[in-house]
């Protein structure tokens, strides 16, 4: 196995917090084992060599490449359901009462393989039922992870995934594909839009977001990187509208949304909001 240097590895930790903001430090060896079978199979004389061709390159192809290996992209169907819980009996009604033009814009930041996503695309449809033909639903979904992105984008799931789906909307939302894999039906699936988008860099979606949900994202980045993140997502919320974070993770100490209940944050100026 490839062993990557302290100096390799320093410069290396410094590149990915800089330009996608993930915190490294301390987990050579997980980087070592994610990378060393790709820096031999690719016939790099070492760690350096490789890293040089990944610092040097302006094509994207060796830093995606990279990202793809280098990111955790662990996520489940109804992974934290005190969110789906509030989703569905507190943002919903809230944004039928509130929200004239029936353009509700949600997004998914951090999707990885879109379980996320496609769980906020069924809440939607078991909560609008017929109404929903009168709203504009679509919910974007980002990640940096092209590989997460091209499988979400396909929406195709082991039987073992579904486990935590209540038996109704395994029937209702997936198709058994002929090779005992499940496909999220076509009219879930054309409600996520995927996307590239670092949440390092600015956000210039064109309107603002009446919830934005980012899970299990933060865990990884540090407290100004997290602090930064928050005021861009802050001015990317429309007023009234939310944050949902992950259980586990500390929101930034100045984070600008006012805390509504554990995980659950939500931007000030509700009744002129959603
Ligand atoms: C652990 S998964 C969380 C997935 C889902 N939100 C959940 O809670 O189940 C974290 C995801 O964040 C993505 N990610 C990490 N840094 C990112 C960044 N700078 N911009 C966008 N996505 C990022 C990773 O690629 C990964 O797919």
């Amino acid at each position: 196995m490839q062993e990557i240097s302290d100096a390799d590895f320093m410069q290396l930790v410094g590149f990915i917090k800089k330009k996608f903001g993930i915190d490294l430090e301390g987990r050579k060896a997980m980087v070592q084992s994610r990378l060393s079978n790709y820096v031999d199979d690719c016939g790099f004389r070492d760690f350096s060599d490789y890293l040089s061709v990944v610092y040097s390159d302006t094509s994207g192809g060796e830093i995606a490449n990279l990202i793809n290996k280098l990111t955790t992209n662990f996520t489940y169907f109804m992974r934290e359901p005190e969110h789906f819980k509030h989703f569905m009996n507190v943002f919903l009604p809230q944004a039928e009462q509130t929200c004239k033009d029936h353009d509700l814009r949600i997004w998914s930041a951090g999707c990885s393989f879109g379980n996320e996503p496609y769980n906020l695309a069924m809440c939607l449809d078991e909560y609008f039922g017929f109404r929903r033909t009168a709203w504009d639903l679509k919910i974007l979904a980002t990640d940096i992870s092209l590989n997460a992105l091209r499988a979400a984008s396909k929406g195709v799931f082991t039987e073992a995934s579904l486990e935590n789906m209540p038996e109704s909307w395994r029937a209702k939302y997936f198709v058994k594909m002929n090779n005992g894999l499940y496909q999220v039906c076509e009219r879930i699936r054309s409600n996520v839009i995927f996307k590239y988008h670092n949440l390092m860099e600015p956000i210039t979606f064109k309107k603002q977001f009446d919830l934005i949900m980012c899970r299990n994202v933060m865990i990884y980045f540090d407290d100004k990187t997290k602090s930064e993140l928050c005021k861009r997502f802050y001015n990317a919320t429309e007023d009234g509208g939310y944050l949902y974070i992950g259980a586990a993770e500390c929101p930034p100490d100045d984070m600008p949304y006012i805390k509504e209940q554990p995980a659950v944050y939500r931007k000030s100026g509700g009744e002129s909001g959603i």
